[in-house]
């Protein structure tokens, strides 16, 4: 049997570690890096780590909202939503992840478009 992919994104060690650099790169993108301007930055690695380590078949230790419900009247647009896909795919790149963990994750992430968006 394959592994979950929360394995093989290197458990909570590997994902922690991804998703505090993706929060970096967020906030260093000129595209979206406004919109954490008043965000606790720890804060916000911890809910994308914890989302991710319960989303991809870890422990359940994501304690916030839904996706409709944190995103719910940002007014996201399309581009914003590509331009965190594109900084999830550095992220895991700069975390040396595989090309089927890479597909699976944006994948997943995609997935989500309609409960972000404009909602
Ligand atoms: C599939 C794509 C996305 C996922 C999976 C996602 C996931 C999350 C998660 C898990 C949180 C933290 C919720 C919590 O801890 O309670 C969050 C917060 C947030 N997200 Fe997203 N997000 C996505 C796309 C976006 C986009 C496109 C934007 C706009 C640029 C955005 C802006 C924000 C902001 C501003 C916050 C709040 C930060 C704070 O609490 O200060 N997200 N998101």
């Amino acid at each position: 049997m394959t592994s979950s992919l929360y394995e093989r994104l290197g458990g909570t060690e590997g994902i922690t570690k991804i998703a505090s650099d993706l929060v970096d790169i967020h906030i260093a993108n000129p595209r979206i890096g406004p919109r954490y301007a008043g965000s606790d930055v720890a804060a916000v690695k911890n809910g994308a780590a914890t989302f991710f380590i319960t989303g991809t078949g870890g422990p359940s230790v994501y304690k916030g909202k839904d996706m409709l419900g944190t995103h719910k009247g940002m007014n996201i647009d399309n581009d914003e939503f590509i331009a965190v896909l594109d900084d999830a795919l550095v992220a895991l790149e700069k975390n040396n992840i595989g090309q089927r963990e890479k597909e699976e994750v944006l994948y997943v992430l995609y997935s989500m478009k309609s409960e972000i968006v404009r909602v």
